[in-house]
């Protein structure tokens, strides 16, 4: 059952992995979620125990992941059974499978959301709005319309589909070597003319003035929770692309590419995002409405502000799509590899599947009173599915995976993995001793951190 009959794809080059890994990092999560977070907890302090986080349990989590992945060269199922047979913990890898495509339907509203705003943007629709009210009432009235919200949340599926089905170097390394050049750009554009609107050293000001003040229990849990939602930690994709590396390549360089262009891409949306707002004298925390709601009514008001606006919808369409595409090719690739589907298969079923499953977030916003407020939890079906599969999914797959490498799978075994073909595995010693311990009780102290408060990130 779990021999592939055909050859497996690999990506074409190294430069075509790391762009297609940094596409699935760099998603909503840097542009949309980093800066409002960042702007509720502290500025800059917020900022640096996150690259803290990134730094030591990110780059762990990630090398980890990837050479598991490229160890077994299986999905992720197939690798925890490969490498730990009779074991529950394939249960880990089917534990991603399922959260993938969770992740997948309620991300991929919010992802129809950004392409919505990006054909309001063009179409003028945010030109001469005359407060931050008619703005939200905008945006209010467009996350209520059923039909709309469930129209985006299909064109979006069908593009994620799209790229998939043609394969891992003919489709997802061919169009992550498209969509992260023209979002590299784009983020380089609006953050020249963010920075260069009247009064944005204000902005600059207070996202690069540390405020300590702010830190607390709350604030670490967010900035970790983050750090492993940002790097797509937690579900087997990075197993799933790793698994599909040459042997040739140095796992430990890829893996610290990876996160370097993540952490950037989320530092640099802070510097196009706050002296934006403060050039225009508005609230840094603005909260998950930020993007929607205030960024709009600041276009509005700059020189070329159509094309701006459209510019920063686009470049959120572009980071959601090459982030949906990794969440889709986990179920792909475990069908493909355990099943033999054909994946052509496989991808009409899982996004039919996550279209079926987003039909309850994308009339959790208003369009339905009792998804927009489900009994007993008090909370839209859209945020009940983040905290379940986003919160605690994820930090516990992160968990497993760093108790699985430490514990069962060894580092010796890492160690060979990453210095297979003569590749050097640098500070191995120091790895060793963060994967072993620092990740698994960090990780532990967040989850009961976010169990015992019901604070989420
Ligand atoms: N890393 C993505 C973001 O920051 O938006 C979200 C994500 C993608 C999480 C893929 C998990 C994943 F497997």
């Amino acid at each position: 059952m779990n021999t592939p009959s055909k050859k497996r794809d690999v990506w074409g080059s190294k430069i075509g992995f790391v762009l297609a890994a940094a596409g699935s990092a760099i998603g909503l999560g840097n542009i949309w979620r980093f800066p409002y977070v960042t702007g509720e907890n502290g500025g800059a302090a917020f900022v640096l125990l996150y690259i803290i986080f990134i730094v030591l349990i990110g780059v762990p989590v990630m090398l980890s992941e990837l050479a598991i992945g490229r160890h077994a060269q299986r999905n992720p199922v197939g690798a925890f059974r490969k490498i730990a047979p009779k074991s529950l913990w394939p249960l880990v890898g089917l534990m991603g499978v399922v959260t993938g495509i969770g992740i997948l339907s309620y991300y991929s509203v919010i992802a129809g959301w950004t392409f919505g705003y990006f054909i309001k943007a063009l179409g003028g629709s945010f030109s001469n709005l005359t407060s931050a009210e008619q703005s939200s009432q905008i945006f209010t009235e467009f996350v209520k319309n059923p039909y709309q919200c469930i129209a985006y949340l299909f064109v979006f599926l069908t593009a994620t589909g799209f790229v998939v089905l043609g394969g891992i170097s003919g489709g997802i390394e061919k169009w992550a070597k498209i969509l992260m050049p023209l979002l590299f750009v784009l983020l380089l554009l609006l953050t020249l003319r963010s920075v260069t609107l009247p009064n944005a050293k204000a902005g600059l000001e207070f996202y690069l003035a540390p405020n300590f003040g702010k830190i607390n229990a709350g604030t670490i849990a967010s900035a970790l929770g983050q750090a492993l939602f940002s790097l797509s930690l937690g579900m087997g994709a990075m197993i799933t692309y790793g698994s599909y590396i040459s042997k040739k390549d140095n796992l430990a360089i890829s893996a610290g590419y990876v996160c370097l262009f993540d952490t950037l891409i989320a530092v640099v949306s802070g510097l196009m995002i706050f002296p934006a707002l403060f050039s225009m004298g508005l609230d840094p925390s603005g909260g998950p409405g930020l993007v929607f709601v205030v960024l709009p009514s600041i276009f509005d008001k700059m020189p070329g502000g159509i094309f701006f606006g459209a510019g920063f919808f686009l470049l959120l369409t572009v980071a959601a799509l090459t982030s949906t595409i990794s969440l889709l090719e986990v179920a792909v690739t475990y069908f493909v590899d355990e099943f033999n589907w054909q994946r052509r298969r496989a991808v009409l079923l899982m996004s039919g599947l996550a279209f079926v499953l987003g039909i309850p977030s994308a009339l959790s916003q208003g369009a339905n009173s009792l998804l927009s407020n489900l009994p007993l939890v008090h909370l839209g079906f859209l945020d009940f599915a983040n905290i379940l599969l986003g919160n605690y999914s994820l930090t516990i797959g992160a968990l497993l995976i760093a108790i699985f490498v430490g514990y069962k799978w060894g580092i010796k075994n890492l160690s060979a993995e990453i210095t297979i073909e003569n590749n050097h595995f640098y500070g191995r010693p120091f790895w060793a001793i963060v994967i072993r311990y620092l990740c698994p009780v960090a990780i532990i102290v967040i989850l009961l951190y976010i169990l015992l408060t019901g604070n989420y990130f």
